[in-house]
């Protein structure tokens, strides 16, 4: 931890973090940022020409505690256009408070990110949903019991009271669902509930969900996404869904199929990643053919 973390300023200690990257991109513009979740830290291979920042070496930044994800944030780039990857975040459960957890959101900001994808690993809340569908949200339900954005209010930060109506973006939405259609994945849309964790649901709490308006359930991309439209960028929620959510299926939840069912769907969530890397720079889509866009990581199963 740098000695500035005491610094409670958290501009000032997001400026801090921001500059170290600043540094390692080479002033290269960063207009695109992608969180990876659970079992999804190969998608740094999209890219090319990384750079390879380890959390431990950037100021203020927290430390990832959880195995599937790794520490670092990648700076590297698909045909020319750059973009900040973050391998592995923090979550709630983890015993962080939702401002820490959030303040990679923050550094972001201060690096002029315009576009911040969120990738998550979740339960199939909705029955007919099924492990190794890819998901892209259109909403969400924080369930967390408290909000990322409770503290003293800073104009720099953003609105004290921003509006939610849209956290993920319609037209972000659009683009990928006619990205997928391209590839061939039907990409359906799911309202995410976010819960504390560690524990997996219940059956009964999986029923709640439901009847709550939950599609998907997980553990973290709420808090983000919500500081991420405070701080004025747009989000896109993509999510795999690892595994039926408790009581849907017969089997129980396990961290370990979780990673594993990231894992195995690296290469087409890769696809699609590149895909709106390459459009959000501006680039037309590329066509099916089987050459373009290949994910570069052999299929683990
Ligand atoms: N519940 C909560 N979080 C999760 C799940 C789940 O079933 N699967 C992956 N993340």
């Amino acid at each position: 931890m740098s000695p500035s973390s005491s610094n409670p300023d958290l501009v000032a200690r997001a400026d801090e973090a921001a500059a170290v990257l600043r540094e390692a991109s080479g002033g290269r513009p960063l207009p695109v940022a992608i969180v990876l979740g659970s079992g999804l830290n190969a998608l740094v291979e999209l890219f090319g020409d990384r750079t390879v920042v380890p959390y431990s070496r950037i100021p203020n930044f927290p430390t990832t505690t959880v195995q599937g994800h790794a520490g670092n944030a990648v700076i590297g780039s698909i045909n020319g256009t750059s973009a900040l990857l973050l391998q592995g975040r923090f979550h709630y459960y983890e015993g962080y408070d939702l401002r820490t957890i959030t303040f990679p959101m923050r550094v972001l900001q201060r690096l002029g990110v315009q576009t911040v994808i969120l990738t998550a690993a979740t339960g199939g809340v909705r029955v007919d949903l099924r492990p190794g569908n890819l998901v892209c949200l259109s909403d969400h339900i924080n369930l967390i019991g408290s909000n990322p954005l409770r503290g003293p209010a800073d104009p720099r930060l953003g609105e004290r009271f921003p509006d939610m109506s849209e956290v993920y973006s319609k037209r972000l939405r659009n683009t990928a669902k006619e990205e997928a259609k391209r590839l061939g994945v039907n990409l359906v849309s799911a309202v995410y509930a976010c819960l504390p964790g560690p524990s997996y649901e219940t059956p009964a709490e999986i029923r709640m969900l439901r009847t709550l308006g939950a599609d998907v359930v997980g553990m973290s991309t709420v808090p983000e996404a919500i500081v991420a439209r405070q701080a004025g960028m747009d989000v896109l929620g993509m999510a795999l869904v690892t595994n039926t959510a408790a009581g849907v299926g017969a089997a129980p939840v396990r961290h370990e199929d979780v990673l594993e069912a990231g894992r195995k769907a690296t290469p087409v969530f890769g696809k699609l990643i590149r895909r709106m890397v390459l459009r959000l720079a501006g680039v037309a889509s590329e066509g099916t053919g089987s050459s373009s866009g290949e994910f570069p990581i052999a299929r683990q199963d």
